[in-house]
């Protein structure tokens, strides 16, 4: 007789005993820090708990679950890196040093200060990172302009986006964290279930207007490690058939918020805003380079990890299927498309944070992964600066 499938019980625990557990890698430590710690009041320099203060305390996530908004409106987005010069000699005068960290994706800039640049300069800057993708700018200062002046320099690129379930800075929910803490085992815990913290994705695609133009910065970081993965998605379309690319065009995929505002449930943090579903062209045209790229997000492997006794009731991929399509049809085309952006190493850069960096990317254009790949408890703390752009269209395809 074949043997009959067992599901072995698990353990009765406590709601809460899951939450490293839930949500994707970036957000396995979710909905409380332990503040004292991250400030050094306890634990002490020097203890062989606390590797280094927060440098940046006001920058360290709060969770405000009595902060609810409405449901985002339609705007008008200006696309500033259509008015730009592409001589770019406002955004890389004389002296400037730029280095290209692959043929299409990357680029590495020293010796500017993003935040003297005149609208000019910023035009440019919207258009040379649609163009190289993601470019890592070094030695900056803008980790410690005030709060609201790195905002009101990020508004020039579109409306902020705040962020459903994301911890923020106390009264700026308009920033995006990234914190992994002091010491954190979150990461522990997850590589007891996951092979791997790679999660490729794309920020935000179940928003009728995703972001565009988007900011993040480091305030601290391990000694090694904690780097940044990003794909070319302009790349990874040219790189298919002309007929397999005929194919895509026209197509739509949806692209849904639920799963991620649930997880947050899960591990009771807060839901900012009701969840949305939207569908987007899978081709998507950049506004100001004209050029093409894959729009489908996976969002990804690691967040599909769930406890044993619901692994199997739940799915946690953004995009969820291609509209029109049969179920399989639409899983054939999409594990197809996420596989390529993901093992396009030939496509991809990698950027290695240094104190100072701010990297900007061009969220229509790529996808990235943040690395866990640091053991030694150090803390990993970043901002994000996210302003929307304009709802993705498609242009026809050109063979
Ligand atoms: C992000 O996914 O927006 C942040 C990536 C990172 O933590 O490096």
């Amino acid at each position: 007789m074949a043997p009959s499938l067992v599901e072995t019980p698990t353990e009765a625990r406590p709601a809460n005993t899951y939450k490293l557990n839930l949500g994707q890698y970036k957000e396995v430590d979710g909905h409380s820090i332990d503040r004292d710690i991250e400030t050094g009041k306890i634990g002490g320099k020097g203890a062989k708990a606390l590797i280094h203060e927060c440098q940046y305390p006001h920058y360290l996530p709060t969770w405000n679950p009595q902060e609810l908004y409405s449901p985002l409106q339609p705007f008008e987005h200006y696309e500033h890196g259509k008015d730009a010069d592409t001589s770019f000699r406002n955004l890389l005068p004389p002296g400037t040093t730029v280095t290209n960290l692959t043929p299409t994706i990357g680029t590495e800039v020293k010796g500017i200060q993003l935040s003297s640049l005149n609208d000019a300069g910023k035009d440019e800057l919207a258009r040379f990172v649609a163009q190289r993708k993601v470019v890592a700018f070094r030695a900056q200062d803008f980790a410690d302009l005030p709060i609201q002046d790195a905002l009101e320099y990020g508004s020039y690129f579109g409306r902020h986006h705040i962020h459903p379930t994301s911890g923020a800075p106390e009264g700026f929910p308009e920033i995006h964290l990234v914190h992994r803490g002091e010491n954190d085992k979150g990461a522990e815990e997850f590589f007891k279930a996951r092979t791997t913290s790679v999660a490729w994705h794309s920020d935000i695609s179940y928003e009728a207007q995703p972001p565009g133009t988007t900011f993040l910065y480091i305030l601290n970081k391990p000694d090694v490690g904690g780097d940044t993965l990003f794909v070319d998605s302009v790349q990874a379309y040219k790189r298919l058939s002309p007929l397999f690319r005929e194919r895509l065009h026209g197509l739509r995929a949806t692209h849904s918020g639920i799963e991620q505002v649930n997880a947050a449930a899960a591990r009771a943090s807060i839901k900012r805003r009701e969840p949305v579903v939207n569908s987007h062209p899978i081709v998507r045209t950049h506004p100001a380079t004209g050029e093409k790229a894959l729009y489908v997000n996976h969002q990804c492997k690691p967040c599909s990890y769930r406890p044993p006794t619901v692994r199997r009731k739940l799915t946690s991929t953004v995009t969820r299927e291609i509209v029109g399509m049969k179920q399989e049809e639409s899983d054939a085309i999409l594990k197809f498309l996420y596989d390529h952006l993901a093992y396009g190493a030939d496509f991809q850069a990698r950027i290695k944070w240094e104190e100072g960096t701010v990297v900007i990317w061009d969220n229509r254009v790529t996808q990235h992964s943040a690395l866990v790949d640091w053991e030694n408890g150090q803390r990993r703390h970043l901002a994000r600066i996210t302003p929307q752009a304009e709802r993705p269209y498609e242009t026809p395809f050109e063979g």
